[in-house]
């Protein structure tokens, strides 16, 4: 095993794999929703964690939404920077902080595919908290229909 870069330390807190079966999903123009989801954060020496979500739908366990990218931290501070790439083809730059075991972002650049489903998305906002074995995540989301309003809330347990 490769020792953890010295630069991405404080984000050490979200290495491993985390698990929910009971995601809860919200948003003005839909009907609430229930999903599972894993995370799983890892590093291979650079001063970056990669990480993917992969969603699955809570009956049927059919892959729904899924994530792809990297953690980095501007050297010498507690910012960070969060870059995905999401299936329904969004990609996104969140930028924010990280304080103890929780870490703060929202989008700062937001590319989109140009035969995307409408409504496209505006602005994303997260926030990643751990308490002991348990992960939480928190997502807000802004459209080009609706303001900034919450979409996501989970906690995933520690599977790995
Ligand atoms: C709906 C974006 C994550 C499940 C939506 C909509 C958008 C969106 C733009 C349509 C809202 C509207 O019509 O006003 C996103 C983004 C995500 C994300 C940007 C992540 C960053 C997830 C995840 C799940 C999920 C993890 C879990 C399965 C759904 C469902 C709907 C929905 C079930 C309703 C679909 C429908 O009724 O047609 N999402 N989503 N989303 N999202 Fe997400």
């Amino acid at each position: 095993e490769v020792p953890l870069h010295d630069l991405i330390k404080p984000l050490s807190w979200l290495l491993g794999k985390w698990r929910s079966e009971d995601g809860f999903g919200h948003y003005p123009t839909i009907k609430d929703f229930k999903y599972g989801e894993e995370l799983e954060f890892f590093h291979v020496g650079q001063p970056n964690i990669q990480f993917s979500f992969y969603a699955w739908h809570a009956e049927t366990k059919k892959p729904m939404h899924r994530e792809i990218g990297f953690i980095r931290i501007k050297p010498g501070t507690n910012q960070v920077a969060l870059i995905g790439a999401q299936n329904t083809g969004l990609a996104e730059v969140e930028e924010g902080h990280v304080e103890g075991q929780e870490m703060k972002t929202e989008t700062q650049t937001m590319a989109r595919l140009s035969f995307g489903t409408p409504p496209a998305v505006r602005k994303l906002s997260r926030v990643f908290k751990r308490n002991g074995d348990i992960l939480e995540q928190l997502l807000s989301m802004e459209t080009e229909n609706t303001p900034m309003t919450s979409h996501l809330k989970i906690s995933y347990q520690k599977v790995k």
